[in-house]
C-alpha cells in the first residue's frame, strides 16, 4: 500500500449521476485484486476525509472507478478534469477470495445498485478462470431499467445475466435478493455455489435468510461503510461480527456472510 499522485486519464459521465474515472497507475494495476479499494483525497481545503471507492476494472496501467455522486466529495470528484492529479492511498482492504477457481462451481454475483462497481473486476477474474464445468451468473438489481449498470460488460465476459427492478420496468419485479431466492429454489444447485455480493448492508441480511437452508453455498459480501482513516487506525468503520468487532477498511471490506 502506498500514497500515490495519479494522473486522471479520463472522466466520463455514464448516465444520470454515474461517472467512470480512469487513473494511470502501473503500481496499482499490478497489485490490486477485486474487492479492494482506494482512498481518494478529493479536495485539500473543504473535504478533509478521503473517499473510499472500489476498483471497477483494470487494464494495462489504467485502473477504472465507477462512482455515483452522493454528496460533496463525489460531486467534487465528478468535476475533476483529465490531466489533473489525484492523491490516492491504495490498494486497501482484503478483496474477494476466488474459492473454487477451477472446479465444478456456479459463481453468482449479486449486485445491489452501485454494488455492481467492484463486481465487474471480479467478473473479469472469474471469466479468466472459467472452464467448461463453471457457470457464471450475475444478478443486477436497481430501482428501474434506467438505473441498471454494466449489463454490457457482463455480457462481454460471457456471464448469464438476470435483472431485478423494484418497479418491474425490466426483468424480475422486486429486489435482487428476491430474484436470488427464486433462482436457488427453482434450480438444482448440488454443485458448489459461490455467491459474491455487494450492495447496501440490509441486502446481506436478506441474502443470509435466503441462503441459510443451502449448506453448500458459500457467500462473501463487500460492505460499504463510512470511513475515516481507511488504514485501521481510527475505528470509524467498525462492524460487529460473530468473531468480535472488525474494521471494514482493514479486516474487510469483504466478509464471509456466515461471520456476520
Ligand atoms: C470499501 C468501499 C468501497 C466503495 N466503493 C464505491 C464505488 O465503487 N462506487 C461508489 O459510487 N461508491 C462507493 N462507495 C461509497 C462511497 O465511498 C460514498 O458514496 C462516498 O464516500 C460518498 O462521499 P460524498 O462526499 O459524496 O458523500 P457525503 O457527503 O460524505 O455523504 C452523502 C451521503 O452518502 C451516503 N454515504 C456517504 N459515504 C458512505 C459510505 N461510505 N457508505 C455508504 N453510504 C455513504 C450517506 O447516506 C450520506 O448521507 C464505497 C464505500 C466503501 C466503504
Ligand atoms: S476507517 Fe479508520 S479504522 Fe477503518
Amino acid at each position: 500500500m502506498k500514497e500515490l499522485n495519479l494522473k486522471i486519464e479520463s472522466l466520463k459521465k455514464i448516465k444520470n449521476d454515474i461517472y467512470l474515472l480512469q487513473l494511470n497507475s502501473p503500481y496499482l494495476a499490478k497489485r490490486v485484486k477485486p474487492g479492494q479499494f482506494i482512498h481518494i483525497k478529493v479536495d485539500d481545503e473543504t473535504t478533509i476525509l478521503r473517499r473510499p471507492l472500489s476498483l471497477h476494472k483494470v487494464k494495462n496501467n489504467i485502473i477504472s472507478i465507477l462512482f455515483r455522486v452522493r454528496g460533496r466529495g463525489t460531486k467534487l470528484l465528478s468535476q475533476a478534469k483529465p490531466g489533473d492529479t489525484l492523491n490516492v492511498i491504495g490498494p486497501l482492504g482484503n478483496g474477494f477470495e476466488v474459492l473454487h477457481p477451477s472446479s465444478e462451481v456456479i459463481n453468482i454475483l449479486v449486485a445491489g445498485g452501485m454494488g455492481v462497481a467492484p463486481l465487474v473486476f471480479l467478473a473479469e477474474r472469474l471469466a479468466k478462470a472459467k472452464n467448461n464445468k463453471t457457470k457464471n451468473l450475475v444478478l443486477l438489481g436497481a430501482k428501474n431499467k434506467k438505473e441498471i449498470l454494466a449489463e454490457q460488460e457482463f455480457k462481454k465476459l460471457g456471464f448469464a445475466i438476470q435483472i431485478a427492478t423494484d418497479d418491474g420496468s425490466y426483468g424480475f419485479k422486486g429486489n435482487v435478493v428476491g430474484l436470488l431466492g427464486k433462482i436457488l429454489s427453482a434450480k438444482d444447485y448440488r454443485l458448489w455455489t459461490d455467491i459474491y455480493a455487494c450492495g447496501p448492508k440490509e441486502m446481506f441480511y436478506e441474502i443470509k435468510k435466503v441462503t441459510d437452508k443451502y449448506p453448500h453455498i458459500h457467500t462473501q459480501v463487500s460492505f460499504e461503510q463510512f470511513m475515516g482513516c481507511g488504514l485501521g487506525i481510527c475505528c470509524g468503520c467498525v462492524i460487529e461480527t460473530k468473531n468480535g468487532y472488525k474494521k471494514v477498511c482493514k479486516d474487510g471490506p469483504v466478509f464471509d456472510l456466515k461471520d456476520i
